[in-house]
């Protein structure tokens, strides 16, 4: 049976998204100039679809780099624990580094990055996210360019998972309830 057959809703379509993006990505050219040569760090591996897409609406000069960040734990709710399992490759000192994040959901893990990249004395820092549950916000964080703010439900699709798969829906969908005893 098809994955597609999984999906309860589509939440956010793919124009509805594609249109958003290339909103974000005028904004942050309002923002950034090539003089700043901007660092994205796409946190993987959920931002990676939307990292895609951003940079393609982006007119300034930049360069990019990925870092892999983890909860502990398989589930739908972040576990609180949060680990580094790919470092960035570039040196952040006295760069303007721009976060790329899928979601924002607890804010623990920005706060964490935050807090990392905080360490390493970067020029400026700026998030982008894609999605934001404020509703469950645990810690505040910053977030200067946000797509859409979102109910809180488990959403997977455009580089989001549910027990690693899913990834390549080209929306942002929910899946059926009965997905989650399945798999
Ligand atoms: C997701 C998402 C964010 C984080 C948000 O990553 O990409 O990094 O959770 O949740 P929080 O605000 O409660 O910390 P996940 O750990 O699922 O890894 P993945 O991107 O590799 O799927």
């Amino acid at each position: 049976m098809s994955l597609f057959n999984d999906i309860e809703k589509v939440l956010i379509t793919t124009d509805d998204l594609q249109a958003r993006i290339a909103e974000l990505g005028q904004e942050m050219n309002t923002v950034y100039s090539d003089d700043d040569l901007p660092l994205l760090v796409c946190i993987l591996k959920g931002a990676y679809m939307f990292m895609a897409d951003l940079t393609r609406h982006l007119t300034f000069r930049h360069e990019i780099d990925f870092m892999e960040i983890s909860s502990y734990g398989k589930s739908t709710t972040s576990s609180g624990v949060v680990r580094i399992l790919l470092d960035l490759e570039t040196n952040i000192v006295g760069r303007n580094v721009i976060i790329v994040e899928d979601i924002v959901d607890s804010g623990t893990t920005l706060d964490y990055i935050l807090r990392n990249f905080a360490t390493r004395n970067p020029a400026t820092v700026r998030v982008a996210a894609l999605l934001s549950k404020p509703s469950r916000r645990r810690i505040d964080v910053p977030v200067d360019f946000v797509g859409f703010e979102i109910p809180d439900e488990f959403v997977m699709g455009y580089g989001m998972d549910y027990a690693e798969q899913y990834r390549n829906v080209p929306y942002i969908g929910v899946l059926k309830p009965e997905v989650y005893q399945r798999i």
